[in-house]
Formats: structure tokens, C-alpha cells, sequence
């Protein structure tokens, strides 16, 4: 499973990236805005500290601006993905932009048949919005399993990959990585978090003191 990070914290995704952990980057509105910074200067310095894939979401709600928005996007940078809301609008603008060869993210995604659209549309990816659905009480994790279901019924004519996106915890990284998700967009609190485990802290804390007990260097 790919994993993404999803933030536009330039100092974030250098640390990460670093790390060697980060196989893209998602943004959208609400974390341009936190990140304080000109959405198209930050989306450029995303694309030169990674490599893979950057999500850089549109912001009209009209087909034909989203249309000149993704074409605009799409040439900072040969790795940007233009982001569309799943609307009848964005559903057209991902067409037209995906026989123009630019990839498309289709965003906001809070059901199957939402999903399946989608990839008839021609997406690259699907972004279904797990955490968001838990907080209203439906199981975030069951959708991501129908559109896997669904998508996996039609491999010859469905190339859109599942993106699971609003994550909210380590476990859930883990329950989407067995259920075949091809990627994961994370916070990086929580890829920091997936790291920890008090076992792992106080088995290394004895073997460091029984290290010192030795009184050996090297
Ligand atoms: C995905 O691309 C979105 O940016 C993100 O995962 C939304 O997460 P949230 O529901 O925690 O805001």
C-alpha cells in the first residue's frame, strides 16, 4: 500500500520525506488554508521535495472553471494530480482532464455507487472519506471494502485506485492495508503514532541498561 501524506506543512513533508516514508502528498483547501501559504508557491514546493503523486484540489464549482483550474494546476508540475469534489460538475471536469492525460482525484466520496462513477469517469483516484463517515455513525471501513468488491469485479475496464482518505488512527491504516487499499493518505501524527508501541519503549529501555551493565563500548 502507497502511502500519502496528507498535509501542505512544507516543514511536515520534509521530515517524511526524509524519513523515505512518503510515496505523495493529498492537500485540499482547509489545509492550504492552515498551512498560511499561496496555495500555487506551496503546491510548487510540495512537488519538488516529492516525487510521486501531489493533490492539489480545484476550487470553483462549475464545470468549465474546474476544467481551467486542473489545466493550470497541471502544468507546475508533471506530478500533480487536480482533485475534484464528487459533483455532477467535477464528475465532467474529471473526464475532460483525464483524456487530456492530466490524473484526477476524485474527492469527497462517501458512497459505493459515488465510487463507481468515478472510475467510469476516468479517475486515477477515488477518495473515499473514512473518518468523516464514523463521526456520523456509519462504518467508514465498510465502504472502503465495497468499493475494493466492486472494483476488483471489473480490473479490465476500472483503473481507478482506492485512496482511503480522513484517517484518523493507526488502526485504521491497518484494517485498510488488509482490505487491498492501493493508498492511504495519512496525517503525519498518525504515521508518527504508527511507530510507537510501549512494549517497543520499555523492551529497548532494559536492553540499553543491561548494555550499560556490561561497561562495553564499541
Ligand atoms: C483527503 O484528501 C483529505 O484531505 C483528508 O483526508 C480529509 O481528512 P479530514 O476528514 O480529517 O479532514
Amino acid at each position: 500500500m502507497k502511502f500519502f501524506v496528507d498535509t501542505a506543512d512544507i516543514k511536515e513533508i520534509n521530515e517524511l520525506a526524509e524519513m523515505g516514508i512518503v510515496d505523495g502528498v493529498t492537500t485540499n483547501p482547509s489545509l492550504i488554508y492552515k498551512s498560511g501559504r499561496d496555495f500555487k508557491e506551496v503546491i510548487k514546493e510540495i512537488s519538488e521535495i516529492v516525487d510521486g503523486p501531489i493533490s492539489a484540489e480545484v476550487t470553483s464549482l462549475d464545470k468549465e472553471t474546474m476544467i481551467n483550474q486542473g489545466k493550470s494546476l497541471a502544468e507546475i508540475s508533471k506530478n500533480i494530480v487536480v482533485k475534484v469534489p464528487l459533483t455532477y460538475d467535477g464528475l465532467i471536469a474529471c473526464n475532460a482532464l483525464s483524456k487530456l492525460s492530466i490524473k484526477v482525484n476524485v474527492t469527497l466520496c462517501f458512497s459505493s455507487s459515488q465510487a463507481i462513477l468515478a472510475a467510469k469517469m476516468g479517475a486515477s483516484y477515488i477518495s473515499p472519506f473514512i473518518g468523516r463517515l464514523d463521526d456520523i455513525s456509519n462504518e467508514g471501513l465498510l465502504l472502503i471494502d465495497e468499493i475494493i468488491t466492486i472494483y476488483n469485479n471489473y480490473p479490465k475496464s476500472f483503473n481507478t485506485e482506492v485512496l482511503v482518505a480522513s484517517i484518523r488512527s493507526p488502526l485504521q491504516v491497518s484494517q485498510v492495508a488488509r482490505m487491498g487499499a492501493h493508498v492511504a493518505t495519512i496525517p503525519p501524527k498518525i504515521i508518527k503514532q504508527m511507530i510507537k508501541h510501549p512494549l517497543t519503549d520499555t523492551g529497548l529501555k532494559s536492553f540499553m541498561e543491561d548494555w550499560k551493565k556490561t561497561g562495553q563500548t564499541f
